[in-house]
């Protein structure tokens, strides 16, 4: 039975609670993390430490614990549910962290304790994204723009995720299939429900600036790992026409690492098939942590086929 970590305590996840008053459930007034293993390492766990207090500073919740003391508890939880995974399976490591139990009534600040500390473990089942490393997915934009950095900055790594999944509806409206690109207020691409977007033109890889998407690990991986293959970077505002238009398009985000998109809104992007930088840049990661990324995907879903 896997372990969780709930506010100073390990409990069996079937057993684990939290009250019906916690503000992750009455608010989704909670920040989280995600970061998943590479053989059972963390694959850049303090940048999502790190992420995560800033999340927390800025929204103003007290974990109880400073940021050593986190990566510490988060190191005992992975190693406390260790023995539940096998040799080949790799996991999610899970922050969520809500400003606590606060009754409904006039003023949702006001809270009867601390924060809920919560820290799970699931097995990183890629099956749903397998495919795509050979075939590309298809991107699709969704009618609902993101919301604005005004009113959320997009940098909060937040539980509040209606926004986003309604988006993603909208663009399995389409396609079953399509993985959503969300363009902000002003028609610029922002990123996706859980992911950001890349396009790759006359052989520069571009994104958009974190000021309207998340700031995601996976995307700052991809910016380190171009310039170390000797591709040149860009952040920089897109717009659907540099999707239409791009030699190459594709997400990034912590389970999947980098999945393409070979169509767009129905077009093809460049010649329809994965392009060779997003290869090149795969290739790179699956170097960095020592174990082929698309590997592992395809052989999960051999397995479950
Ligand atoms: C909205 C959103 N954008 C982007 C990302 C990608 O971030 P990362 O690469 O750190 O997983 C995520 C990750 O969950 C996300 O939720």
């Amino acid at each position: 039975m896997r372990q969780v970590y709930i506010s100073g305590e390990m409990v069996p996840e079937d057993e684990a609670k939290i009250s019906i008053f916690d503000t992750a459930v009455t608010l989704g007034d909670t920040v989280t993390e995600s970061t998943r293993t590479f053989k059972h390492i963390p694959f850049k766990l303090d940048r999502h430490i790190q992420r995560l207090y800033k999340s927390l500073k800025v929204t103003r919740i007290d974990a109880g614990c400073g940021p050593e003391e986190m990566e510490q508890i988060t190191m005992n939880v992975l190693e406390a549910n260790l023995p539940e995974y096998g040799e080949d399976e790799d996991l999610w490591i899970v922050h969520n962290i809500s400003r606590g139990v606060s009754m409904p009534g006039p003023d949702p600040t006001v809270r009867s304790g601390g924060a809920t500390v919560m820290i799970h473990t699931l097995p990183m089942d890629l099956t749903g994204w397998a495919r795509f490393y050979e075939e590309g997915c298809h991107a699709v934009t969704s009618m609902s723009r993101i919301i604005p950095s005004q009113s959320l900055d997009a940098r909060i790594k937040n539980r509040s995720r209606m926004a986003y999944t309604l988006a993603e509806m909208e663009v399995k409206l389409v396609d079953p299939q399509a993985q959503g690109v969300i363009l902000d207020a002003d028609g610029n691409v922002a990123e996706n429900k859980g992911g950001n977007i890349f396009a790759v033109s006359d052989g520069v890889v571009r994104t958009p600036p974190a000021q309207n998407s998340l700031a995601g690990v996976s995307r700052e991986t991809v910016l380190e790992l171009a310039e170390t293959v000797g591709v040149p970077t860009q952040q920089t505002d897109l717009q659907p026409y540099d999707l239409y238009t791009a030699d190459e398009v594709f997400f990034t985000s912590t389970p999947y690492c980098i999945m393409p998109a070979t169509k767009f809104n129905g077009l093809s992007v460049g010649d329809g098939k994965v392009g060779r930088i997003t290869k090149q840049i795969l290739t790179a990661w699956s170097d960095l942590v020592g174990m082929d990324i698309v590997k592992q995907a395809t052989k999960q879903l051999e397995h479950s086929n």
